[in-house]
């Protein structure tokens, strides 16, 4: 394997939306790695281009400008199908609104990402228990969106990253639609899967989330205004209420 190298690598890239005869630069000449086991935070203010990097870091876009590198390979030379398979098999996406479907319970939609794996059912649902196992939420199994509250809901959701052991877990606002309490809790279960190994890359325009990840990168209009690793983290008891 080719673990000399950084996870992921950006260098020089950029992202230029084009609507209706106007050019939007949403992220310009960024270049940064992502080492394994790593945990950060990607801040700053609403539209400064964190969910265009985001989803070009998560396979979903493509940059306009410059080259990411996943593992040394240059995304931008595989062609659709594999990237697409790359993605289903190395990337755990956790969202704001969390994106569970309303006629799964809690297992079902855990267990879903395997199915393009090309995993069977029984499996399935047996690394699907171990993956409720990991946020908490086995007692939740069986029941359906509706009836779990929104921090379930979102537990649920970075079950269904964590189901295909992805290289990296990419979160996007992950606790912008939960009450402070609920998110501070959100982001210790981040922190304790990032003590077990997993590389995540949390993207938030919350001040608070950056007091729990050693790195804390920050944009402004499209482009990295600071890169800043702490030595020590502080205290728990700090973020919250
Ligand atoms: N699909 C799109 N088409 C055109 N402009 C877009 C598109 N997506 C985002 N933008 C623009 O790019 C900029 C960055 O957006 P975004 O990455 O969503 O920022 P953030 O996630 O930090 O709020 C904004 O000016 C936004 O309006
Ligand atoms: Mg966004």
């Amino acid at each position: 394997m080719t673990d000399a190298l950084p996870l992921i690598s950006l260098r020089s890239v950029g992202r230029t939306y084009r609507a209706g005869g106007i050019a939007v630069a949403a992220v310009r000449n960024v270049s940064f790695d992502i080492e394994r086991g790593e945990i950060l935070a990607v801040m700053g203010p609403s539209g400064s281009g964190k969910s265009t990097l985001m989803n070009m870091i998560g396979l979903l876009d493509l940059p306009s400008e410059g080259v990411i590198y996943l593992e040394g390979t240059n995304v931008a030379d595989l062609s659709e199908d594999r990237r697409s398979t790359l993605r289903a098999r190395s990337i755990g996406f956790v969202f704001q609104s969390y994106n569970l479907l309303a006629r799964h319970n809690a297992i079902e939609n855990v267990a879903l990402p395997l199915v393009y794996c090309g995993v069977g059912h029984k499996e399935r649902l047996a690394r699907a228990e171990e993956s409720l196992a990991a946020v908490g939420m086995v007692h939740r199994a069986h029941h359906f969106p509706r009836q779990l509250s929104g921090g379930e809901q979102q537990r649920i959701a970075i079950a269904r990253a964590l189901i295909a052991s992805p290289l990296i877990v990419l979160a996007d606002e992950p606790t912008g639609a939960l009450d402070s309490r609920t998110g501070a809790e959100i982001l210790a279960l981040f922190a304790a899967l990032n003590q077990r190994g997993q590389t995540i890359v949390m993207i938030t325009h919350d001040p608070r989330i950056a007091t729990q990840c050693r790195r804390t990168i920050r944009l402004h209009d499209g482009e990295i205004v600071s890169d800043e690793t702490v030595a020590a983290l502080l205290p728990r008891r700090s973020i919250g209420s």
